[in-house]
């Protein structure tokens, strides 16, 4: 997978979905060379010109040599100072107060199976599964090394980088700006691809021309946020979902983010991704080194499905991890939008009853359950249930939910403190603060100086005191307001600006430590939903929830959004009650159901006040889950209609099974229209030689009628060969009602 060509010195990183190659130049240059299609070898056929640019200066040594700048060529790793002008990799403060240094090529190694990351999550990979190459610059002086990480996966559309910057001599150095990728591509014809949102509001798609200059997508709010998630893609014009090439970059990380793009004067484009340096900095002491996290960079020339799949398929397999790893989740009930504070024994005990003839399969407990919390104002930190509330303690509520057969799931927040708890009153200087102002607050709370080792005991061992009962069978792990006045107490002048990461660091820790102790427990991570909807909150808990916008047709798009880098079984997504509590929106309870099954399936409302009809049907929807279940978490995901392009009104998502016999056909269609135009579905990725069997139909449930009587209900039974259904597809026209949701079954029948 990975080869060096001495003769030409080209690094050659390859597998069957592409070729990265990179180049050492004079000995002492990493030079980028090409990124695409795999080639057979890279013998260097577009070679650059030697061109006199103005204003492009000559390191020293080439004073003669005005053909030769760092400013022209594509680096793989760049250092400020040299006269390369655009966005560098690494920005290190000396004691003589410069910011220069030489960085140069020294050697390589390449490892079977891919090293872990010193306390940062990352992929990993079995020694047959893939090759790592390691690359070493080493500073002219002696001063310091930056080793470059590369891995490629054997089968899989991805590749990762990070760097371990080390302090190689005698003086101190503080980087200002460590980052973990710089890539350049040869030109800038590309669309820009992002996610953006808010607070119930995550992950709508932006596309947009890539633009000369530079434009930035990151954050300074110590997670990675509803605001700007930590993805961004390049694609060339004309792709779409099924075809074209496209680029995309997913950082495994947390906290404050960049991921910038910059198409300078020749046209060509740089990508920088790594921690935000505008929240950043780290003093760097003889012999310490700082390792980076890693960016995946995905790459595909079919699409951006093929994006999509190359990201899903190497998180499922090379990102998440335990029990729940490869297992189907179950099917929740959470009383948030339940009863939200106000709820005792009883209550919860007609939940638990209600949701075992419902079908469900774990009962969740969500805030409230703590301290003396019965609002949202106090308590955080004072991890002790409140017996006033529930008489029979968590003990209780768990027997409640176990005699049934139902697993039983508690709410935490532990990152963070109220102003009103015992732990504030003993401790406020374990609050994240500033001495000489007051305090800002976020939904009336404080975050947890997590940087420090005697609060990350803390939080361990005041969740482990819960878990150890063994009574707890699933964790919602919660972050509920972003980083201000990020110092710490316990931190000397020169190391307060490290508090950002170093609070990142001390959550990986907490996590693994606390995952690790119980392996059998479902983790599940949110902040006010998705505001951490992050590849490195995965690799310690499996599913994250995905919004608190609950809305079935705000959901199409925010899990659409989301789908762009993670796969269905990481998403968590619940029915919940009309009209809705976020939007207002009144909806069929179908279209609730269908838009919620594409994750992991849940109920977030009060299941005990429905009519009999309505449980009837929530009967039977969570019957057809379980019987798709397999085929959604565990199959492979295409997106068919995106609500963000087109018409926008319409969104389609296919699941196929792992042996690709089962084929769950989504359609939504938000708004209806008059004068109807013909519209058809066609799907994608079967085999063209294969009849498929319409095994089952479910029409659109409508708001004033049964079913808006769509005419593909007679195909049930017929089969049709794969290549008509992707090329002729299925006929979707006849639709009368808003927020319309339909569901095809396909079972595939032998040639
Ligand atoms: C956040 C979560 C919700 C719920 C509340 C409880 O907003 O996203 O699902 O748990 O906190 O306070």
């Amino acid at each position: 997978m990975i080869t060096f060509d001495e003769k030409r010195n080209v690094f050659h990183l390859k597998n069957d979905r592409f070729s990265y190659c990179f180049s050492v130049e004079r000995g002492k240059y990493l030079l980028h060379q090409y990124f695409g299609r795999p080639l057979r070898e890279f013998r260097g056929s577009a070679e650059r010109p030697a061109v006199d640019r103005g204003f492009s200066p000559q390191p020293g040594a080439y004073e003669n040599e005005r053909t030769f700048s760092l400013d022209v060529v594509p680096q793989e790793f760049a250092t400020n100072g040299h006269g390369d002008f655009r966005i560098p990799s690494l920005d290190v403060v000396l004691e003589n107060g410069t910011n220069v240094v030489e960085l140069w090529y020294e050697g390589y190694e390449i490892k079977k199976g891919k090293p872990a990351l010193e306390g940062l999550p990352a992929l990993y990979a079995s020694d047959d599964e893939a090759e790592t190459l390691e690359v070493t610059l080493a500073d002219t002086k002696g001063r310091m090394k930056a080793i470059l990480s590369y891995t490629v996966f054997a089968g899989d559309g991805v590749l990762t980088r990070s760097v371990r910057y080390m302090n190689t001599g005698k003086e101190t150095l503080r980087l200002e700006n460590a980052a973990s990728l710089c890539l350049d591509f040869p030109d800038h014809d590309f669309d820009r691809l992002s996610l953006y949102g808010g607070h119930a509001a995550e992950r709508s798609l932006e596309r947009i021309r890539l633009m000369r200059g530079t434009m930035v997508t990151g954050n300074t709010r110590g997670a990675s946020s509803h605001q700007q998630s930590p993805f961004l893609a390049l694609a060339r014009p004309k792709t779409d979902e099924l075809s074209g090439d496209v680029y995309g970059f997913s950082f495994i990380y947390s906290g404050s983010f960049r991921m910038a793009t910059e198409v300078e004067q020749f046209g060509t484009t740089r990508v920088i991704v790594g921690i935000n340096p505008d929240d950043f900095a780290w003093t760097l002491a003889p012999g310490d080194a700082f390792q980076t996290p890693e960016v995946v960079i995905a790459y595909a020339h079919d699409g951006l499905n093929g994006m999509s799949q190359a990201f899903h398929q190497a998180y499922r397999n090379h990102l998440l991890r335990g029990k729940y790893q490869h297992a189907v989740r179950p099917i929740l009930v959470n009383n948030w939008e339940a009863t939200y504070f106000d709820f005792d024994d009883k209550k919860l005990d007609d939940l638990a009853a209600c949701a075992k003839d419902l079908g469900i399969e774990l009962m969740v407990l969500d805030d409230g359950w703590f301290g003396h919390r019965e609002d949202d104002n106090s308590s955080l930190g004072d991890w002790k249930v409140n017996r006033e509330k529930l008489k029979g303690g968590l003990e209780g509520v768990a027997e409640s939910a176990h005699k049934r057969g139902l697993k039983f799931g508690l709410w935490f927040e532990p990152e963070m403190i109220s102003k009103d708890s015992d732990l504030y009153r003993a401790h406020p200087d374990w609050a994240l603060h500033v001495p000489d102002y007051p305090s800002s607050f976020s939904r009336h709370q404080l975050v947890l100086d997590l940087s420090r080792k005697e609060v990350q005991d803390y939080v361990v061992n005041s969740v482990c005191d819960i878990l150890k009962s063994g009574a707890i069978d699933y964790v919602k792990w919660d972050f509920n307001r972003h980083l201000t006045e990020a110092f710490s107490a316990g931190r000397t002048p020169e190391h307060q600006r490290e508090t950002k990461h170093r609070f990142v660091l001390g959550l990986y820790s907490v996590l693994e430590r606390i995952t690790q102790s119980y392996p059998d427990v479902l983790f599940e991570s949110c902040s006010g939903g998705g505001g951490r909807f992050d590849a490195a909150m995965l690799y310690y808990m499996p599913q994250t929830w995905t919004s608190d916008d609950t809305d079935a047709i705000c959901r199409l798009s925010i899990q659409t959004g989301t789908s762009y880098v993670f796969p269905p079984i990481t998403m968590g997504a619940h029915v919940s009650v009309t009209p809705n509590h976020q939007v207002g929106r009144v909806t069929p309870m179908q279209t609730r159901a269908f838009a919620a099954m594409m994750g992991c399936y849940g109920y977030e409302m009060d299941i005990t006040r429905m009519s009999d009809a309505e449980k009837q049907q929530v009967k039977e929807h969570i019957a057809l889950y379980k019987r798709l279940r397999p085929t959604i978490q565990l199959g492979t995901f295409t997106r068919l209609l995106s609500p963000f392009e087109g018409t926008k009104n319409e969104t389609a998502w296919m699941f196929t099974s792992e042996d690709a016999k089962e084929i769950a056909l989504f359609y939504f269609k938000t708004l209806s229209e008059p004068c109807t135009p013909i519209r058809r579905l066609r799907l994608a990725g079967l085999d063209p030689d294969a009849a498929y069997k319409i095994a089952a139909y479910y029409p659109a449930q409508s708001l004033s009628h049964d079913s808006d009587g769509s005419g593909t209900g007679t195909l049930v039974g017929r089969t049709f060969y794969g290549d008509e259904l992707m090329q002729e597809g299925l006929n979707v026209t006849k639709i009368n009602t808003d927020f319309a949701a339909y569901l095809w079954v396909l079972e595939k029948v032998m040639k």
